[in-house]
């Protein structure tokens, strides 16, 4: 039977561990390939602009042996020019995946619903998954275990956030939230029985932390409330004065594209301390290892 990624919950503590077992396989062993997808196609459908997640994707799917096919907003018009559910069963037709990026987060369930083909949520309104994968992954990289560690995340309650806060919890990882009032990651459905503890003050949240995670304020798809966000958050802001509060060799982490000088300064993201780039670079050596647990022929 076909398994998709569309939320970090498709995924048992069993199956993250096997996942950065093989991510971290095919990291040392770059560029000496096996060719787990040779002969097959995956359809990249993004309604959103990408760097990281399109290039790794397509770069991935390349070094696996595999053909990507990027179908922007242009080309399909997911729900508008034809249904999702007929997208979706036309690509089954043709292609052995679909890696999607959409708006609205019930477009990427109704593509796995009607798909006889595995789908991965490559962003969604409400999840993150491929980037908490690789967020994690890269944590587990600097302290090769969870417990005892303190991950803060500082800012909006976004989909970035909720994808984290279920794999911290799939993963035994204490995390901490701090949003302002009214920007907390929803509570409904999965992230009920979530233990991340969900604070309105960013010092209290960074307290003595290991890891100190932020992301845009305003996400794609809400550009228009930025001016109004900008004042709404100024005190979440990741900066060497919040820093203080937390562990002097606390990691800095952001899934980008940032925007400096507003949740996070220049001196921060360009720290030291500062891991982005090796995230960003784990995006490609995780979603790898996904394309081959996902994709590859039993
Ligand atoms: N972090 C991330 O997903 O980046 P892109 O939006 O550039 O893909
Ligand atoms: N929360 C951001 C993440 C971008 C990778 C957004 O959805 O725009």
């Amino acid at each position: 039977m076909k398994k998709d990624f569309v939320s970090i919950k498709d995924l048992s503590k069993k199956e993250v561990e096997k996942l950065f077992l093989l991510a971290e396989k095919l990291k040392q062993t770059r560029p000496r390939y096996e060719k787990p997808l040779q002969d097959k196609t995956i359809a990249l459908v993004f309604e959103k602009p990408s760097l990281r997640t399109r290039v790794t994707f397509e770069t991935g799917i390349y070094e696996l042996g595999g053909k990507s096919i990027y179908l922007s907003p242009q080309d399909i018009g997911l729900g508008k020019r034809e249904s999702i559910s007929d997208v979706a069963r036309n690509l089954s037709l043709w292609v052995s995946g679909i890696v999607a990026r959409v708006f609205t987060h019930q477009s990427v369930i109704e593509l796995a619903e009607y798909a006889s083909i595995p789908v991965i949520n490559a962003l969604s309104d409400l999840e993150h998954p491929c980037q908490a994968i690789a967020d994690l992954f890269t944590v587990y990289e600097k302290f090769k275990a969870f417990k005892g560690l303190k991950f803060a995340y500082i800012g909006d309650g976004n989909n970035v956030c909720r994808s984290l806060m279920l794999l911290a919890e799939t993963c035994g990882l204490e995390m901490f939230v701090a949003t302002p009032k009214g920007y907390e990651p929803n509570r409904s459905s999965q992230l009920t029985t979530c233990n991340s503890q969900l604070l309105n003050d960013p010092k209290k949240a960074i307290s003595n932390a290991d890891v100190v995670y932020t992301d845009v304020w305003a996400s794609m798809g809400e550009e228009a409330e930025k001016e109004k966000r900008l004042k709404i958050f100024k005190d979440f802001q990741v900066n060497s004065e919040l820093l203080k509060y937390a562990k002097p060799e606390c990691l800095i982490m952001h899934c980008l594209p940032a925007h400096r000088g507003e949740e996070i300064t220049s001196e921060v993201l360009d720290s030291k301390n500062s891991i982005v780039f090796q995230q960003a670079e784990n995006r490609l050596h995780v979603q790898k290892a996904l394309l081959t647990i996902l994709l590859s022929s039993p």
